[in-house]
């Protein structure tokens, strides 16, 4: 891998549905097609919430919150544009639960003094809605409460917390074989922070509360901390227990009722065994889904009914979590192969717990016939909600127009250049270049 930016020989190249479905079937692929737009208007029916329709907007970390931790005006304006861009489920991006693991000092936090300051964003994601589509429509709206874990960064400088070693990842951040893992203490503690993080958000309107356990965080990576030793580390037991002591907790606490309890989770990490979840105990890089299926099994019988899943790490696999064109690395895969895993796996683990309510992902990088995938996804059961991530920033009326004009038009949609990935890296406050360009070219330039 280089630094240099690369363009993926499988770069995007279809103008119409039937070229694509030729390469779906020349390369073999699971993606499926389907012209039948309006499934997209199902309602999903989850405990007393309904969800308008069934498309997601996925989260996207902005890095534009004020030094507090509070929204800012962009904050407001990517909502309010998304809200009325017509996604059902507003699943929005990763709010730390603690001052030391914020991703950068621009992360929302959400606190005792703020949390005022997001019931006026979760208001503005409602009023907008329904002033764009009815006094009777209320999409559903999910906060992602994160610990950035080994990708914490404080006053702008990487403060890697750790669960346990991984070379790999650990050469990447110059994390030192002496770098301290955290206490059991430390993990216990946090059990208590993202209960207080989940009141807030309750107190502030949110529907539901999303404890990320994906992308390589610290949830995430707990999941495969097979060489932790302690009580969150070791054998399968331990290394969810984080995860499902905070859900237990939520769910016990009388603040916290009636509050939908979903998660963000990786389904296989890209990352080989010992230090990846989801990855063949056997050796090589192969999907295994044993354990992530056992855990969604205990995740079911928890009562959880909403889970967004999600692959890889976007600081060190990123081809697997957002399929991309234009990138710092040229793939081993076409971006096409990439999409495929997402779609694949996300309707292996549909099809096995069938009442479940997955959201997908994995569609942007087919731009204006996205919808015809998702369609293909629903109608053979391979999620029964689609995400858009990138589409979200680019094009938030998307789904609009997939609702009512059953298209998405061409020069609207994300083109998958990676430019606001690397100014997530870079600066960490992101936004669409291409697409929102009078916003975000003057910051990417500046930049
Ligand atoms: C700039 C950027 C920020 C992101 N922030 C988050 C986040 O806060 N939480 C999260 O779970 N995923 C985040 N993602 C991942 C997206 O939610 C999504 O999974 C990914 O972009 C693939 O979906 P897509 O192909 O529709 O874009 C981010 C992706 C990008 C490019
Ligand atoms: S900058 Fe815009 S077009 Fe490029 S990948 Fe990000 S969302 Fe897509």
């Amino acid at each position: 891998m280089s630094n240099t930016t690369y363009r993926n020989n499988g770069s995007f190249k279809y103008k119409h549905l039937s070229e694509l479905q030729k390469d779906i079937e020349e390369l073999r692929l699971d993606i499926k097609v389907s012209n039948n737009i309006d499934l997209f208007k199902k309602k999903i029916y989850i405990d007393n919430f309904t969800i308008p329709n069934s498309i997601a907007s996925l989260p996207m970390e902005g890095g534009d919150s004020s030094k507090n931790g509070s929204p800012t005006e962009l904050t407001y304006r990517k909502y309010e544009r998304i809200a009325r861009g017509g996604s059902g489920l507003i699943w929005l991006e990763a709010v730390s639960i603690s001052k030391e693991g914020r991703s950068n000092d621009k992360q929302l936090w959400l606190t005792e003094e703020n949390w005022t300051e997001f019931k006026k964003l979760n208001d503005l994601i409602k009023t907008s809605a329904k002033e764009e589509f009815g006094e009777d429509y209320k999409p559903i709206t999910i906060i992602q409460l994160n610990h950035s874990g080994r990708y914490c960064k404080v006053n702008g400088k990487s403060s890697p917390i750790i669960a346990t070693h991984k070379k790999l990842l650990d050469d990447r951040l110059g994390i030192s074989e002496d770098h301290p893992v955290v206490t059991d203490d430390y993990l216990r503690s946090l059990e208590d922070d993202f209960l207080k993080s989940a009141k807030l958000a309750k107190k502030a309107g949110f529907d539901g509360v999303d404890i990320k356990a994906c992308h390589g965080y610290l949830l995430s990576e707990l999941l495969s901390a097979y060489e932790r030793e302690g009580e969150y580390g070791g054998k399968f037991e331990n290394r969810i227990k984080l995860l499902t002591n905070v859900i237990d907790k939520i769910r016990a606490d009388i603040d916290c009722e009636g509050l939908l309890i979903g998660t963000r989770l990786n389904l296989y990490d890209a990352v080989p065994y010992p230090q990846g979840w989801g990855v063949s105990k056997s050796g090589g890089m192969d999907v295994d889904l044993q354990e992530p299926k056992a855990l969604i099994k205990i995740l079911e019988e928890k009562g959880v009914k909403l889970i967004s899943l999600t692959m890889g790490n976007p600081y060190f696999v990123p081809h697997i979590n957002k399929p991309y064109d234009i990138g710092n690395y040229t793939p081993d895969e076409n971006a096409i192969i990439s999409c495929n895993r997402l779609i694949n796996e996300v309707g292996n683990i549909q099809k096995t717990f069938p009442n479940m309510n997955f959201v997908g992902v994995g569609y942007s990088w087919f731009r204006s016939l996205a919808p015809y995938v998702g369609a293909g996804s629903l109608e053979n059961g391979l999620c029964n909600i689609v995400g858009f991530g990138r589409e979200g920033i680019a094009y938030p009326d998307f789904a609009k127009d997939i609702l009512n004009h059953g298209e998405m038009i061409s020069n609207k949609a994300c083109i998958s250049c990676s430019k606001c990935s690397e100014m997530k890296s870079k600066i960490g406050t992101c936004g669409c270049v291409i697409r929102d360009n009078k916003v975000y070219l003057p910051i990417y330039k500046k930049m």
